[in-house]
């Protein structure tokens, strides 16, 4: 019986986590250039791209999440905590697919040219700039959400592995005699 995530599942939690790093980096460094600056206007090209890839590997994530049946933790936690982690998944998975799209959508109605990876993006026929400013403003209350869920996140991860002992956090781990088949679904 498999102990370990699935080597996808594995490779695309920790790929995902340092795009979400950048991303909320890129945001924290720009702030620190001249307005109109080419370093500041690089940088938010850069938050676009990362940010969009984020969106599309939390969509795959899903999908390969389908496929593979998700280990147990040994030794096993109280039922509650495994629906208080079931619950707190969820909400990653909500929070980072909604943030990025709110981030397309407020640029979408900006009725500016903006691009991802240098390719141009759609913008609205008719701009819409006061819905833009409230999908703005939800795209950065989301953001400051995000901060404490991934804290949250986190946390419960440590507290499993230092605390509880469990295999809670190796099970996201790289590791050897990972068979990825015996995992998947019939
Ligand atoms: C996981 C993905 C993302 C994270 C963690 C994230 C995070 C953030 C943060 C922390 C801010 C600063 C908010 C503030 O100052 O109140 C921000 C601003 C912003 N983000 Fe994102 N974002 C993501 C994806 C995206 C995407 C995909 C787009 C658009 C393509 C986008 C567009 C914007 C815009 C337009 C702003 C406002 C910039 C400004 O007013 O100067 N974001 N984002
Ligand atoms: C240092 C930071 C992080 C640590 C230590 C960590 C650790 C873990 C661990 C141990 C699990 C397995 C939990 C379980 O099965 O009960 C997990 C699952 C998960 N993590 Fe993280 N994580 C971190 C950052 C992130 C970030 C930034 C995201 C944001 C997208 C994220 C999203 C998820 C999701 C969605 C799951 C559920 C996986 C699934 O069942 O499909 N994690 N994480």
């Amino acid at each position: 019986m498999r102990t370990r995530y699935s080597s996808a599942q594995i490779v695309l939690h920790w790929l995902v986590f340092v795009l979400v790093v950048l991303a909320y980096a890129t945001m924290d460094i720009k702030n620190t250039f001249a307005k109109g600056s080419l370093i500041r206007e690089l940088l938010t090209l850069t938050h676009y791209s990362l940010g969009f890839c984020v969106l599309f590997l939390m969509c795959v994530r899903l999908f390969v999440r389908a496929m593979y049946v998700t280990p147990a933790i040994k030794p096993l936690p109280p039922r509650w905590q495994n629906c208080l982690a079931a619950i707190t998944h969820a909400v990653v998975y909500l929070m980072f697919i909604c943030l990025p799209a709110l981030g397309i959508l407020s640029q979408y109605y900006g009725g500016h040219d903006w691009t991802i990876f240098n390719i141009r993006m759609p913008g609205s026929y008719l701009p819409d700039l006061p819905l833009q400013k409230q999908l703005k403003n939800l795209h950065g209350w989301l953001a400051d959400a995000g901060y404490y869920l991934i804290g949250l996140h986190t946390f419960a991860a440590l507290w499993h592995h230092y605390r509880r002992r469990d295999n809670t956090l190796i099970r996201m781990l790289p590791g050897k005699n990972q068979r990825d088949k015996s995992l998947l679904r019939e």
